[in-house]
């Protein structure tokens, strides 16, 4: 679970940026964002309130520039030439994985080698349902997810379970957008075999408790898969804290590149799977009629990598240590109760998720009254600001909450209360558009 001690009293260590000790610093900081400076389209495009980070976040200069370092200095096949450039970009891998190891709180050295690179959360998911659970996946067994998943984590479920003759089986939340516990036990039991959560939710907002729902997959020996997609780039992960058996996230919602994922896995399942993609680099040796494969991670990485992304997703990650949890944290929090709190005062706005601002990581989801989903966003979009409004990509939880489609503002750090200025004063247009 996300951490909960902090409560604001932070003072980031680079000098001069922002203090966020005392009130007073705490309202300056989160009306003006220190850090929009940081982030080249953010920069250049005032006008713009940019609500949509849970889609893709915005990329620093520091990422961009790591990308276009990478091409103008290290530019070779990783992995392949036995010459200087391509160990350099080799190297830059090697680091980025060891990198990401310690973002997620693993041993680097013990541990590098079970981070597998791939393009994003949703082919990690694909890579666990098309390679781990036809090993443990049978007939008559369950596959436990929430209905609160993304489609990236239900999908390749629904696939496996069909493939498998499995069954899929849905835990649902209750009324704070909790899955509890007694819904936990009362859907993993002795025919489980696979139980697979989102950290968060992409549309409520809400942190599950993974690790408890781990230990009891682990009691009936299911493995238990966490969609980190949401949930790496705003808290501190731990997947040793967790006691889970495969992470996936995307680089992109963590302010990398797009193109660039990552999926940790236990080794010793990492090491029992088949590949997924075959091809290039991902074989030990090759005859006309067989192949062995190469060890994780390159068993899972078939094909030249996108080794410029994986440099970038390096500097993304120490972006992030720059800022810190801590004010990432703060600011996010301090965000998602000031837009909760003018959104309940907007009569016309329906909030969807838990009524504690503290249970939404970042995400708020509502309807307009009367007014579909896309004329909010389109009309917000006319004032420059950019939300999401649709099934966000969660079809089997907005039926579970009676609505085919909402709007959902998501922030990230960089956001400061003119975005919400923005947002408000748009959505008093779009009422006025409808009904002035
Ligand atoms: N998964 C992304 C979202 O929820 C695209 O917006």
């Amino acid at each position: 679970m996300a951490n909960r001690t902090l409560q604001g009293e932070h003072m980031l260590t680079e000098a001069g940026r922002v203090e966020w000790g005392s009130r007073n610093a705490r309202a300056s900081a989160l009306a003006h964002s220190p850090y929009k400076r940081d982030f080249p389209l953010l920069a250049t495009r005032p006008d713009l309130a940019f609500l949509d980070s849970a889609a893709t976040a915005q990329r620093p200069a520091v990422v961009l520039e790591a990308q276009k370092r990478f091409y103008e200095t290290m530019n070779a096949n990783a992995l392949r030439g036995l010459y200087q450039l391509s160990v350099e970009a080799t190297e830059a891998i090697n680091a980025a994985r060891a990198h990401v190891a310690r973002f997620l709180g693993l041993d680097e050295r013990k541990d590098v080698r079970d981070i597998v690179f791939c393009r994003n959360t949703s082919e990690a998911l694909n890579l666990v349902a098309y390679s781990f659970a036809p090993t443990v996946l049978g007939p008559g067994d369950e596959v436990c997810i929430t209905v609160m998943e993304h489609h990236s984590n239900l999908i390749p479920w629904q696939q496996a379970c069909r493939a498998a003759g499995a069954k899929l089986v849905y835990m649902y939340p209750n009324e704070q957008g909790i899955i509890d516990e007694e819904e936990m036990r009362a859907k993993i039991g002795p025919r489980t075999k696979i139980v697979s959560c989102v950290h968060v939710s992409n549309v409520l907002g809400v942190a599950n408790d993974v690790k408890l729902m781990g230990a009891i997959a682990h009691e009936f020996d299911a493995a238990m898969i966490v969609d980190g997609a949401q949930s790496a780039p705003h808290f501190p992960v731990d997947v040793t804290d967790l006691d889970c058996d495969f992470f996936a996230f995307s680089g992109h919602k963590a302010f990398g590149p797009m193109g660039i994922g990552v999926l940790w896995g236990r080794h010793e399942l990492l090491d029992a799977m088949p590949p997924f993609l075959t091809g290039g680099e991902m074989i030990d040796s090759v005859t006309e009629q067989t192949a062995t494969w190469a060890p994780v991670p390159e068993k899972f990485e078939a094909g030249t990598q996108d080794a410029a992304g994986i440099y970038a997703l390096d500097a993304a990650l120490t972006y992030i240590e720059s800022v810190g949890f801590e004010a990432i944290q703060a600011r996010e929090r301090a965000l998602v109760n000031q837009c909760m709190r003018r959104l309940g005062e907007l009569d016309f706005i329906r909030l969807i998720g838990p009524d504690d601002p503290e249970a939404h990581h970042g995400v708020v989801s509502f309807n307009v009254c009367t007014v579909h989903p896309h004329d909010v966003a389109s009309i917000l979009d006319m004032d420059g600001v950019a939300i999401r409004a649709g099934h966000h990509c969660a079809q089997p939880l907005l039926d579970f909450l009676g609505i085919d489609s909402c709007c959902r503002v998501s922030f990230a750090f960089y956001n400061d209360s003119s975005d919400i200025d923005r947002l408000i004063d748009g959505l008093n247009h779009v009422w006025s558009m409808f009904h002035g």
